[in-house]
């Protein structure tokens, strides 16, 4: 190779790598983890999907690789393979670990839907899985959803499932006990949704979480998971972030994701103005986060899949969707410029 031709490769390997170094990314100026879930096949086949996790986020989660009815699909058997291997390329990136999710009425095998057995035996059942999964990861997964959806759909009422009928409603209490002999370092954290339309749910998880406290059941953390939509009143965002904050524990915004095609005459187009409202409502989201959760409280802000490609939503409601920052070709868009430039704008002030 003469001596021009490694000169110019030189330069162009320089050149690369400072286009890199000066790639800005949202994670850089939050102060907080920034996560997202993924899909262990995603994860594993795809470059792209890879590298953008890699990149852009600091904190991972298994979309659904760790729910019970993937890691225990029978009653004696446990796959932890996918789950392993999202925590290899999480460790190999330096990423935090937050598990997702120990018990949750939506994500059980069918040997425990169908479950006929005893009280008794189903309660050794679920401390065994909580204990076998924390276990198995122990040192690893640095935080869990403890528990998922525990309150009814739109009230404070808790909900009503097998779990639920043949352990009592403190069930949720003896999961965070069972999780924290198994692992006492984890962060464990109570996991749920529609805070910000039912008043109600917001004010029943606020007692759940006084009441633990009260008691001593090693509750460290609140999930907000936020699945947003662009009407969604930003006093509401305010008050549920405010409130949660009261009661002292961790508060994650756990799933979050914005839907723009709504209402009865859906636009199946992403038009200008609904990407507007959108980058304003996410800027909205990410300022209220920083101004009204207290530091040590910020557990960080967790995206609910990478782009509009593998959004869980368009598969579950079957419909046109784009909620978050990455387009289906794993681009930015135009939401992704704007939190970055409205947090870089704070980190300089
Ligand atoms: C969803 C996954 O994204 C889907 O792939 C799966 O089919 C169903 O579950 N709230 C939660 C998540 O806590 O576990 C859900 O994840 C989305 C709603």
């Amino acid at each position: 190779m003469s001596f021009s031709v490694i000169f110019v490769s030189l330069i162009k390997a320089q050149s690369n790598a400072s286009i890199k170094d000066k790639i800005e990314y949202i994670k850089q100026f939050t102060g907080f983890p920034l996560g997202v879930s993924v899909d262990g096949a995603l994860l594993l086949h795809n470059k792209v999907y890879q590298n953008i996790v890699a990149n852009e986020f600091n904190s991972i989660t298994a979309e659904n690789q760790m729910k019970m009815y993937m890691i225990h699909p029978e009653k004696d058997r446990y796959d932890f393979a996918m789950g392993d291997s999202i925590v290899a390329f999480a460790k190999l990136h330096n990423m935090r670990i937050h598990g997702h999710t120990l018990v949750w009425f939506d994500g059980m095998p069918k040997w425990l839907k169908n479950y006929q057995g005893s009280n008794k035996d189903l309660e050794r059942l679920i401390k065994s899985h909580i204990q076998t999964v924390v276990g198995h990861y122990k040192g690893k997964v640095y935080s869990w959803d403890v528990v998922n959806e525990y309150l009814a759909h739109n009230n404070d009422s808790v909900r009503k499932f097998i779990i639920q009928e043949k352990l009592g409603n403190d069930y949720m209490a003896k999961c965070f006990q069972w999780a924290h002999e198994a692992d006492p370092n984890a962060i464990l954290i109570y996991n749920e949704y529609g805070m910000e339309w039912s008043e109600k749910k917001l004010q029943g998880i606020i007692s759940i979480a006084n009441d633990f406290k009260k008691r001593n059941i090693p509750i460290s953390g609140l999930g907000v998971q936020f699945h947003l939509k662009i009407f969604n009143s930003n006093d509401t965002i305010v008050r549920v972030l405010k409130e949660l904050s009261k009661t002292g524990l961790k508060i994650h915004i756990s799933e979050l994701d914005m839907m723009v095609n709504i209402g009865k005459n859906r636009a199946n187009v992403y038009t200008d103005s609904l990407k507007k409202v959108q980058q304003e409502k996410y800027v909205f989201v990410f300022n209220a986060y920083c101004k009204y959760v207290p530091d040590a409280q910020k557990f960080g802000i967790t995206f609910w899949n990478v782009s509009d490609k593998d959004t869980w939503l368009r598969p579950t409601y079957k419909m046109i969707e784009w909620p978050l920052l990455f387009d289906e070709n794993y681009e930015r868009k135009q939401v992704y410029q704007s939190v970055l430039i409205s947090l870089k704008n704070k980190t300089s002030q």
